[in-house]
């Protein structure tokens, strides 16, 4: 039988790690998979996680296995990240946390609960969106509609198109929104995009999924929040996928939490034990190690200092790399107007490069960019600049 089944295709994204690692080039450059390199080119463990890493192996008495839903202080951490301290959501107890792992763990949950659980099985995603949104929600069985969101020729939000799509989504349909850093594109709603959103949301009553795999990366902690707080404010019920991998490099711990929220603290907690039923039927509880790291940072007001600093610290250098990028192709002698990529957010951009121009980019100087030509400024350095401004100018010379 499995002789004749067709050959799998390669991941987009992860697929491409793998033909990076085999690449025996030295001066390869991998601005692929949406991973953080610091200024040396290395995925460091932050202070922060070491730190609550060494308390936690001192602390740690027993490997017996987690409830369903995980460690209940990692919940109560979650929501005040997600809502702020001291929201109503929080004080009415209209919300409930579940542990997953990763944030691709927390929408895999998200869309078995609503195919199976809720009434409508369809749910819109922005075009283009991360390519495992379609892949997680095909495999959970619900149909997958998308809505227009990146306008290619102004490299901006295509603010009416989307909102004339969402305005023909039905009742009851999920639709989801990445809360910030939008991945691919780099390209988010405004504040007050944000707040039309969620009065649109909140009057054709579709029900809002969003996918929070990069807070504090864009603009802060707080700031990038703005959009997941406006639909809180104006929607009965929601869910909110957070990830861990990415704001506190913690990605091989496969890390994040799913949140949903309701109308009150009953139908919250009817909703969270069919989640809870979700996930014991999938991988019946979560691993243990990473929720521990992320709640004993949370709970420390120094460990919280310190990572709330390292945070900023990769964001800032993301943005710093966004500008040395687009000066340097200028001293490069390119001409096209890369300007659009200073004004994106959070560690990706579309950089306008046509899939030819990504291969070449492969093929001949070991530079390794997704196809539609979405870019990991991440994986910029300073050191590597130079190289791949250089290659980007010859490719764009033809
Ligand atoms: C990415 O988009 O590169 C990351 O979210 C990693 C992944 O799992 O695809």
């Amino acid at each position: 039988m499995f002789e004749r089944l067709e050959t799998a295709p390669s991941d987009p994204i992860l697929g491409l790690t793998e033909a990076f690692n085999h690449d025996p080039r030295p001066d390869k450059i991998n601005l692929g998979v949406g991973v953080y390199k610091d200024e040396n080119g290395k995925t460091p463990i932050m202070a922060s996680v070491k730190k609550a890493e060494a308390e936690l192996l001192k602390r740690e008495t027993t490997k017996n296995y987690l409830g369903m839903a995980g460690l209940p202080e990692l919940g109560v951490c979650v929501q005040k990240l997600v809502f702020g301290s001291d929201h109503p959501i929080i004080a009415a107890k209209r919300a409930c946390s579940a542990q997953t792992p990763g944030g691709t763990g927390g929408l895999r949950v998200a869309g078995d609960f609503i195919k199976t659980r809720l009434p409508s099985t369809k749910i819109w995603v922005s075009q283009p969106t991360w390519p495992n949104h379609n892949g997680i929600f095909k495999a959970a069985g619900l149909e997958v509609g998308t809505y227009p969101y990146y306008d290619a020729a102004g490299k901006g939000l295509d603010f009416s198109g989307m909102i004339k799509a969402l305005e023909q989504v039905a009742a009851g349909e999920a639709v989801l929104f990445h809360a910030s850093c939008h991945n691919p594109s780099g390209v988010d709603p405004t504040a007050e995009q944000w707040e039309q959103l969620a009065e649109l949301a909140a009057r054709k009553k579709w029900l809002p999924l969003v996918d929070f795999a990069y807070q504090g990366l864009g603009d802060g902690l707080e700031e990038d929040a703005v959009g997941v707080r406006a639909l809180a404010a104006r929607v009965p019920e929601m869910l909110i996928v957070s990830s861990f991998s990415k704001n506190f490099g913690l990605y091989n711990e496969r890390i994040g939490a799913l949140t949903v929220v309701a109308a009150d603290p009953a139908a919250a907690n009817k909703a969270f034990g069919h989640i809870k039923i979700v996930i014991r039927t999938i991988y019946s509880n979560p691993p243990a190690h990473g929720a521990g790291i992320v709640t004993t940072v949370l709970q420390d007001t120094a460990l919280n200092k310190l990572w709330v600093d390292e945070v900023a610290a990769m964001r800032n250098r993301i943005n710093g790399m966004r500008h040395l990028f687009v000066d340097t192709l200028k001293t490069k002698g390119v001409r096209q107007d890369f300007d659009f990529i200073t004004n994106q957010r959070g560690m990706f951009s579309f950089s306008g490069l046509n899939d030819e121009q990504v291969q070449t980019l492969r093929d001949k100087y070991g530079i390794y960019i997704v196809g539609g030509g979405r870019i990991n400024v991440a994986g910029m350095t300073t050191s590597n600049m130079d190289r791949l401004c250089t290659a980007i100018a010859e490719v764009l010379a033809g």
